[in-house]
């Protein structure tokens, strides 16, 4: 049965990592997949999270099954999170969590349970998308609708394309919107944004999929969840894939959570019953170590504090690096205005780089980035700076 098995591409992420992995260059660089690098290039286990790490191995008594759903403080926690500690949709018990392993697990149960219990079949991703959205929706068995988002030709957001398009959904459509740090091109919605399409989504009841996996990467944590506390204050039904890859570097504990928010908490826990079945359908029940991690970390004050001057410092280094970045590539006499960079938010930046021009940079000078031209501001340090800034400048 396996000899008429065709191969698969290579995932245009991961994929190339391993192209990297086996580069024998000494001074190859990857920014192709989206981890944060400090200073000397390394992915430090943060100072947070080994505190309640550490606190953990001491207090744990037992390695037995969690629930379906996971730790339930955390769970709690993440909605606090997401909407606010103060807010209606906790405080009334709208919204229901469940952990999952990272975004992708979040993402695929949270379209897995919208196929096999609704209506609703239709998903739109902004044009383009996090290269991984199309697969798991396709693999859930939703099918894929694109709205326009960016203007390639200015660098900027095409919001009046986004407000046409998704005009043309139908009611009980998903809208798969970023939270924040839009990945790839690192552009978000302004607050005037976000209200008008809250109120699309009200007006043409469109149900939307928050894709939050880089909370405190923006603007700050509370900032962040702007985009989302707004669409939520004003539709009825929604639904969020939260991820703490990024914001608490646990990228290999695959830790991330699926909350769904519903008119009332009956039918919240209606819901959540199938979301359960989902989840007992796929992997029975999560792993504990990240879900632990991250509770022990927001319910404790110092731990928490120190957490957020963590992720201040993530965000404040990588900001650092795209103005350096913009700088250098002045300095290198690079005509083109990269000034855009130094708008865009989180991780990635949109370079404009053409498909020929980005296989130049891998193989003549090791310089690995995705094949859209998506550059993973958050791999660049004040040493490799130059030597990227000096390989584009001979690639344009
Ligand atoms: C990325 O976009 O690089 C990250 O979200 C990692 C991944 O899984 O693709």
């Amino acid at each position: 049965i396996f000899q008429q098995i065709s191969q698969a591409p290579a995932d245009p992420i991961l994929g190339l990592t391993e192209a990297f992995k086996k580069d024998p260059r000494q001074e190859k660089v990857n920014l192709g997949v989206g981890v944060y690098k400090d200073e000397s290039g390394l992915t430090p286990v943060l100072k947070s999270v080994k505190l309640a790490e550490a606190k953990l191995l001491d207090t744990e008594t037992s390695k037995t099954y969690l629930g379906i759903d996971g730790v339930q403080l955390y769970n709690k926690v993440v909605q606090e999170l997401l909407f606010g500690a103060d807010s209606k949709i906790v405080k009334e018990g709208l919204a229901v969590t469940a952990q999952a392993p990272g975004g992708t697990g979040s993402l695929r149960i949270a379209a897995e349970f919208v196929v096999n219990n609704t209506n609703s079949k239709t998903i739109w991703v902004s044009k383009p998308t996090w290269a991984n959205h199309q697969n798991i929706f396709a693999a859930a068995g939703l099918s894929i609708k694109e709205y326009g988002y960016y203007d390639a030709a200015n660098q900027s957001l095409n919001f009046e394309a986004m407000v046409a398009d998704l005009q043309q959904a139908t009611t009980g459509d998903l809208v798969l919107l970023h939270g924040c740090c839009h990945n790839p091109s690192g552009i978000d919605l302004s607050a005037a944004q976000w209200t008008q399409i809250a109120q699309l989504c009200f007006a043409k009841q469109l149900v939307p999929l928050f894709d939050f996996a880089y909370q405190g990467f923006g603007d700050g944590v509370e900032e962040d969840a702007l985009g989302l506390r707004t669409v939520a204050a004003v539709v009825p039904e929604l639904l969020v894939a939260n991820s703490f890859s990024k914001n608490f570097g646990l990228y290999n504990e695959r830790i991330g959570a699926v909350t769904l928010v519903a008119q009332d908490a009956a039918t919240a826990q209606k819901a959540f019953s199938q979301v359960k079945r989902t989840i007992r359908a796929n992997y029975s029940n999560p792993p504990a170590h990240g879900g632990l991690i991250v509770s022990t970390v927001l319910t404790d004050p110092e731990l928490k504090a120190l957490w957020l001057e963590e992720v201040t410092t993530m965000r404040q280094r990588i900001a650092e690096m795209r103005q350096l970045f913009v700088d250098t590539l002045k300095a290198e006499g690079v005509e083109k205005d990269f000034s855009f960079i130094c708008q865009q938010k989180g991780m990635f930046s949109f370079s404009g780089l053409n498909k020929a021009q980005v296989e130049r940079l891998r193989d003549e000078f090791a310089i690995y980035i995705v094949g859209s031209g998506r550059i993973s501001v958050a791999g660049m340090t004040k040493t490799n700076i130059p030597v990227i800034c000096k390989a584009i400048a001979k690639v344009l």
